[in-house]
């Protein structure tokens, strides 16, 4: 403890007050007091082997700390084992700089907020930076202060699980919603706040086929204007780390990409903070085919990378490639430098236990303020696609038959990525019903069925969940019997929390065949049916859309999904989620997304039939199922008046129901000449308006030359002058948009 009361006090002053040449001179002195075996320590992040978020290695933190080997632990849980550990670091080692702990805090703590999808289907950034701001404050309080959150990849194939995990398929939105969760996080680095870490860097997205891990590539003029746009906004919100993806950009892995990692990300834009790469991706180098552990360690210190996660590869290869020449020490200090720096930022030399009070444990973890903003937001991103003859909101009274899979499940609701998750303080949405309707309606439930009729995949995807097997037959009838006895039918069915996230990409995106099975034989019954459909991704629905009364998707709403459900099946709340991914009507579409190119020979999305030599399929409409920005409210919306004066565009909304509502009111842009291809429209803006029933707002944009410019193949902003359409409405299609010409001079 000496050696760090030391340390700080040359810090002199707090973190907070410091200035950058104040923790220069910090980082300088200790720098100029470390052997190279400690500053590679900087550089070795390892597993403490209490979340398994890549294969299982075994490391010896605890060793490695006391020599002065390792730079932070990620994926350990519990405050005393995290304390323990960290006091190896600070009394044992040499110079007691402390480590940096890292977990994925993708939504939440033990308040599970709904995954980054979903929270993105809000559309509403105050809410989504309140829940990174609850989730850093629960990290914090059991000892992490540093997450890798947000993912930022936009994803515009439903088959690769992790689309999950970010924003959609639009990349501004995308990076509003990367800068609120960052703001959310990180704050003032208090104690209170953890760092974030933007990641895949870059385009993991875009994975070939959606299978996870597998090939990227695509034009530079591609990347620029669709898929890097929001790692660029993320920059703007001064994250203080980022994170390499596991795949190649220009054949290149991005773990060794000195193009990607330090002209653009570092001296494009700007970014100086320090870079991990993701989990052992320098050993998967090798794998990639790119050579040994030392050649490939080699390359990526190269590159710009600054910390290697599980691969031991730095600790291991970089003393002797530096005494052959193949590494300098300039390099091995840039980057130790920018870990040093880190934890500075984060006021770790000041006090190594700024995060480790047992005190709030007991205070700051699921709290009833952490748990109202879970059950807020989660409303908020429920997307209701269907309401035939207004079947919702349901009235508390007479019979509900809740039935499927995920109606009395209290694990699978959270989704994906919960790794702070404790489900017995959960309710299921069984409960939650109860809860809510008290003695004024009955709810009758049923399984009604497995996840899916495959034993085998099933347990794949229970893994850390398990999930009893019933025999579906049986289970089936029950559910039958209770249909039989009730005014309205409830389904709560879907995808396991596991069939989305990471390695959990999907061939087949309908609702599981037995699932399938049971819906069919109670909407059979004639009787009204509601459809919650539980997904971590856009999943195939014509059949229901066809079919079934109503249906609410909830995505993966997290801890309080049961009442939040609640809130809005009942009408407490209203709904006014609006779709970030467009869901398809067939597999055979998929990539498919609204900001696409225009091509030569166009049909119309909704055009009926086969046209030849245009650009259309043989089966299906060109057109989505729900396409993107699209999201039903228990009112009806109108629109009019939309006009462009000057640089303003505005229109008028109504709200022309019985009903309050919140209307998220989208701008879209089409460049109608430029110099390369343009998109048939760019999402641009966009306000969330609260109408009471019966109100009538003016809502205006201003249109600003940064919302009409593009990007050429070299990453440069262009702005040319010409004549733009200027789209206003409640989703991007084209029937709910209203248009204006826009010339800039
Ligand atoms: C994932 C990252 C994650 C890391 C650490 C990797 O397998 O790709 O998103 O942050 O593990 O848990």
């Amino acid at each position: 403890m000496k050696k760090i009361l030391f340390l700080a006090l040359l810090a002199l002053v707090s973190c907070k007050q410091s200035s950058q040449s104040e923790m220069d001179r910090f980082v300088d002195d200790l720098m100029g007091r470390m052997t190279l075996q400690e500053k590679l320590g900087q550089l070795n992040l390892l597993p403490g082997g209490d979340i398994n978020t890549g294969a299982a290695i075994e490391s010896q933190v605890g060793e490695l700390a006391a020599n002065g080997q390792l730079g932070g632990v990620l994926n350990i849980k519990g405050l005393d084992k995290i304390k323990a550990l960290q006091e190896v670091a600070v009394e044992k080692s040499r110079l007691g700089i402390p480590l940096i702990f890292g977990q994925d805090i993708i939504h939440g703590g033990v308040t599970v907020f709904p995954i980054p999808l979903a929270q993105a289907c809000s559309w509403n950034m105050e809410a989504i930076e309140e829940a990174a701001r609850i989730a850093a404050k629960e990290a914090s309080a059991f000892g992490i202060n540093w997450t890798y959150s947000p993912m930022v990849d936009v994803a515009l194939d439903p088959r690769w699980g992790r689309i999950a995990e970010g924003g959609g398929e639009d990349p501004y939105l995308t990076g509003l919603v990367g800068q609120a969760m960052i703001r959310g996080y990180q704050g003032d680095y208090g104690k209170e706040n953890v760092m974030a870490c933007v990641k895949h860097f870059a385009l993991y997205g875009a994975a070939e086929a959606g299978r996870d891990y597998n090939t990227v590539d695509m034009s530079r003029w591609r990347m620029f204007n669709q898929y890097l746009p929001p790692y660029k906004a993320a920059m703007e919100a001064h994250p203080g780390s980022v994170m390499s993806s596991f795949n190649v950009v220009d054949g290149i892995p991005a773990t060794a990409n000195h193009w990607l990692i330090t002209e653009l990300l570092r001296e494009k834009w700007g970014f100086d903070g320090f870079l991990v790469t993701d989990y052992a991706s320098i050993n998967e180098m090798s794998t990639h085919g790119l050579g040994g552990q030392k050649e490939c360690s080699v390359r990526a210190l190269k590159a710009g990378t600054d910390m290697d996660m599980c691969s031991e590869a730095f600790i291991k290869q970089l003393e002797p490639c530096l005494a052959e020449g193949l590494v300098t020490e300039k390099e091995i200090d840039e980057a130790c430098r920018r870990v040093l720096e880190a934890k500075y930022k984060l006021g770790l030399f000041e006090d190594p236990y700024r995060q480790i009070d047992p005190k709030r444990l007991e205070t700051d973890l699921y709290t009833d303020a952490h748990r109202k903003a879970a059950r807020n937001m989660a409303a908020e991103t429920f997307v209701l696609l269907k309401n035939e003859g207004q079947l919702l909101p349901l009235q508390r009274k007479g019979t509900i038959a809740l039935v499927g899979p995920l109606a009395h499940d209290r694990s699978n609701i959270l989704g994906c990525w919960s790794t702070a998750d404790e489900p017995a303080r959960y309710s299921t949405l069984k409960e939650a019903m109860e809860r809510c309707v008290g003695d004024s309606a009955r709810v009758l439930y049923a399984q009604g069925s497995n996840f899916c009729a495959d034993a085998r995949l099933q347990a794949a995807c229970a893994f850390n969940r398990p999930v009893e097997r019933v025999d579906d037959k049986q289970a089936r009838a029950e559910a039958l019997r209770i249909a039989a006895q009730a005014d309205v039918i409830v389904c709560a069915m879907g995808e396991m929390a596991e069939q989305s996230g990471e390695s959990s990409s999907r061939a087949d995106l309908n609702l599981p065949d037995v699932q399938m099975a049971l819906l069919q034989d109670l909407v059979a019954t004639g009787k009204p049916v509601v459809l919650l459909n539980f997904a971590g991704r856009p999943t195939l629905m014509g059949w229901e859309k066809e079919h079934v009364t109503a249906i609410l998707n909830v995505w993966f709403g997290g801890s309080e999904t049961g009442d939040a459900i609640c809130d809005v099946l009942f009408g407490t709340k209203s709904p006014c989620g609006r779709l970030t991914a467009s869901i398809p009507q067939s597999m055979g579409q998929i990539p498919l997304y609204y900001n696409r190119l225009n091509t030569g020979r166009p049909v119309p999305d909704d055009a009926d039939g086969y046209r030849q030599y245009a650009s259309n399929y043989l089966e299906v409409r060109n057109g989505p199922l729900y396409p993107f920005g699209y999201g039903l409210t228990y009112s009806t919306i109108s629109y009019s008046d939309m006009k462009v004066e000057g640089n303003q565009a505005s229109v008028t909304v109504a709200n022309t129901g019985s009903r309050d509502a919140v209307e998220v009111v989208q701008l879209y842009i089409h460049d109608l000449a430029a110099q390369t291809a343009r998109p048939v429209k760019e999402l641009k803006g966009f306000q969330r308006v609260a109408l009471k029933a019966g109100e009538k707002r003016t809502v205006a944009f201003d249109i600003t030359p940064q919302m009409l410019s593009y990007y050429d193949a070299e990453g440069n902003e262009v702005i040319e002058p010409g004549e733009f359409d200027i789209m206003i409405g409640k989703s991007s299609a084209d029937c709910d948009l209203l248009h204006a010409p826009y010339v800039l001079q």
